[in-house]
């Protein structure tokens, strides 16, 4: 039997400033966590740096390049504000997403096929910059051909539809599209990475396609960690009250 290749980990902390900017403060520090995800096993750390700045800010992204230790994923609409940040700062990697103002989150793949020209040109441009570059895509063959046509280094495989299928018999058809147009961009000699709306029931399944190298998890890690650390957080601010009055 063919032994599996080692996946890597992206953790998308979006999230934590997304609770930072509902306040308006200093914290929790988007930075300070990532630093934490990468001792704990993060492969590479992704922030989507919206037009809207509705969560990561400006100054969040420059610090993220400058201390983490792995790789930084700039998630980044086909703007040019976006792209001329991108090449000034050079990340490691950037994914090329469709973004829109209304939605709570990225809500579909790029339509690469009929941006080709755009996405060519901005792609040459941010590979020059010494940026490896990846599309945010449906698993569709069309989306996936485009991509490599347009000088991609790499897909990220829009899982969401999948992970919102109400019934098995829907995932499991979603999953094996997921599959099919892993093992085609593979093949045509794309990296294959693929996100959204995973969490701890629904990765295993992606997570066991070989030709997928990477996977970019955030709303499910970040939600985790209240499950997991509201104990230690209400423990320690009891401490301090009680030994106050001691
Ligand atoms: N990949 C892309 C391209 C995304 O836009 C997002 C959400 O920002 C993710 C992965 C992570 O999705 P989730 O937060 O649902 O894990």
């Amino acid at each position: 039997m063919k032994e599996k290749e080692n996946i890597l980990l992206g953790v998308n902390v979006d999230h934590v400033a997304t609770i930072r900017q509902a306040r308006g403060n200093n914290y929790p520090d988007p930075v300070q966590i990532a630093l934490i995800a990468e001792k704990s096993g993060a492969d590479s750390i992704t922030i989507h740096l919206r037009e809207d700045r509705r969560h990561i800010q400006d100054h969040d992204v420059e610090r993220m390049i400058g201390v983490t230790q792995t790789r930084v994923n700039f998630e980044m609409a086909l703007t040019e504000e976006m792209i001329a940040m991108a090449c000034q700062l050079k990340p490691y990697d950037c994914c090329l997403v469709p973004e829109n103002r209304q939605e709570l989150t990225t809500e579909g793949g790029l339509d690469v096929f009929s941006q080709m020209d755009t996405l060519s040109i901005a792609t040459e441009r941010m590979k020059k910059s010494g940026i490896r570059v990846s599309f945010f895509v449906d698993p569709d063959p069309k989306q996936i051909e485009s991509s490599q046509l347009a000088g991609a280094d790499a897909v990220e495989i829009h899982t969401g539809t999948y992970a919102d299928s109400l019934n098995p018999e829907d995932q499991k058809y979603e999953l094996n599209r997921i599959k099919e147009c892993a093992t085609h961009a593979h093949k045509i000699g794309l990296r294959v990475n693929a996100g959204h709306g995973l969490h701890y029931e629904n990765t295993k399944e992606i997570a066991e396609i070989n030709e997928i190298q990477e996977l970019n998890i955030g709303h499910s890690i970040i939600a985790k960690s209240l499950d997991i650390g509201i104990a230690e957080a209400v423990k320690t601010m009891k401490t301090i009250m009680i030994e106050a009055r001691k």
